[in-house]
């Protein structure tokens, strides 16, 4: 590699390392912004949003019952009927519908839930017919929303802002219940929107539920999304959430579920690296500001992180010269505009570990039109791992802030502790699991305790944890 393209592949390395230090100092601020979080309102950008969800408990595997769930948290909207059978078991039948780009943004509220409204109906149409007919009684419904929800009741919440793409202005403080509601009721379905819960919670109340404790010796003490967006859910004492109103949760409860909306984790920037590639990122999205921890971690971004960093090393002289100079003056469209580089490339080119990096070659040729020389490869991938490592890094500083503060909520109770996690980048990024751990080992929050940490992928997280909200409301 010629000495001044490996100078600038150095310094994005640099750039992008994080060390053990780092990581002890990140952790204490993040416990810091929970306690702040649930002191204030969840809209201030200062704090992380930490949003009480009105679940005041968590399942226990015997929970029973035919339910529906909705989800709507990225570019899929998914419908699915949960059968809880009370063993830890559930059936599940469920269909799946891309959202289509024009009614992410540029559109109304309306627009979007008229549709997702007529999607219910087309499933209840073809998996349970009795229900679509006027005989029967009505589903149950539990709506995962996997945005920032300002929640006052397990059935109420106003959206505080667009993530993850979506932007549609009219939408914003309008309750997401309610909305979901009148489409589906327009439609003379016989369905309940009964809960709503985000993805985390979901992703929590599932794998507690199909968590056999007796066999895994575990408690589920952490629901977490690592995918397009990054968040997560853990149970808090409700003597901490000092926000919420105690006259509006159920008698006997000790506790709440919080949705921590952690990828607002230091809107304001005090701990988190910020290289530069960083902020151009944050300008090209709707939510510029805030979000920003998620915005160096999920799906959506790892990707146009790589991009940026290749275009600026391509401003710069040191790649894509030749082939710019082909095409007369122009790099290939997937390249050169924000958005098109899929966080699945990065997958494909992490472990390529062929002669002359030939997979990278056709991979790049097929996904992006990218014709590309051995060294420009050998860049890419070295940028890749650094932009996946800081992620994966990243991503262990919430779980350990939140598993060292419940580990006295269970001092007297010897099992260890495990934690829920769905979404595509911690299911399919390789390595990324086991790079979050290696982080968490880093900054030892079970120090002192013999308890041992696992990551389960929770399937079907959002499905069987809307249900079970649906199953506990009245
Ligand atoms: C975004 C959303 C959050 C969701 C997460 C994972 O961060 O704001 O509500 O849980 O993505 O889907």
């Amino acid at each position: 590699m010629n000495s001044k393209l490996q100078t600038a592949v150095d310094q994005v390395v640099k750039d992008f390392a994080i060390d053990k230090q780092f990581l002890v100092g990140a952790t204490e601020q993040f416990v810091k912004s929970m306690d702040e979080g649930l002191k204030h309102s969840a809209s201030a950008k200062e704090y992380m949003p930490m949003i009480p969800t009105f679940v005041t408990g968590i399942p226990t595997g015997k929970e029973t019952g035919l339910y529906l769930a909705a989800d709507l948290g990225g570019t899929n909207f998914r419908v699915c009927s949960i059968k809880l059978n009370g063993d830890h078991t559930h059936e599940l039948k469920q269909s799946k519908f891309k959202i289509p780009l024009d009614l992410m943004k540029n559109s109304t509220a309306d627009a979007l839930f008229s549709y997702l409204a007529k999607k219910v109906e087309a499933f209840l149409d073809e998996h349970h017919k009795e229900y679509s007919a006027n005989t029967n009684g009505s589903l149950k419904l539990g709506f995962t929303f996997s945005f920032p929800v300002d929640q006052t009741a397990l059935n109420r919440g106003k959206l505080i802002r667009w993530t993850k793409g979506f932007d549609l202005p009219d939408c914003v403080n309008k309750d997401v219940v309610e909305l979901l509601q009148s489409h589906i009721d327009l439609l003379g379905v016989k369905v309940d929107v009964v809960a709503l819960a985000n993805d985390t919670v979901g992703t929590l109340l599932s794998r507690a539920y199909s968590n056999n404790e007796a066999k895994t010796h575990a408690n589920t003490v952490l629901g977490c999304i690592f995918g397009t967006g990054t968040n997560g859910a853990y149970f808090e004492k409700l003597s901490n959430i000092s926000k919420l109103d105690l006259t509006t949760v159920p008698k006997g409860a000790t506790g709440m579920v919080i949705n921590t909306e952690w990828g607002s984790f230091d809107n304001t920037l005090k701990v988190l690296p910020k290289t530069k590639y960083d902020e151009i990122v944050d300008k090209e999205t709707a939510n510029q500001g805030y979000h920003l921890f998620e915005k160096r971690i999920s799906g959506m971004f790892l990707g146009e992180l790589l991009r940026v960093i290749l275009i600026d090393l391509f401003e710069r002289g040191f790649i894509f010269t030749e082939l710019f100079e082909s095409r007369h003056g122009s790099l290939p469209h997937r390249l050169s505009e924000p958005w098109l580089l899929d966080s699945e490339v990065l997958s494909y080119l992490q472990i390529d570990d062929s002669t002359d990096l030939k997979m990278s070659q056709l991979v790049l040729e097929n996904h992006l039109r990218l014709p590309t020389t051995r060294e420009e490869r050998l860049v890419i991938q070295k940028i890749t791992q650094v932009v996946s490592h800081r992620a994966a890094y990243l991503s262990s500083i919430p779980i350990a802030a939140i598993v060292g503060r419940v580990k006295d909520q269970y001092k007297n109770d010897d099992r260890d502790f495990e934690i829920g996690c769905d979404g595509s980048v911690v299911e399919f990024y390789p390595g990324f699991q086991e790079k979050i751990l290696e982080a968490f080992n880093l900054i030892n929050p079970l120090e002192g305790t013999n308890k041992k940490l696992s990551l389960k992928i929770a399937k079907d997280g959002s499905g069987v944890g809307a249900a079970l909200c649906a199953s506990v409301a009245i």
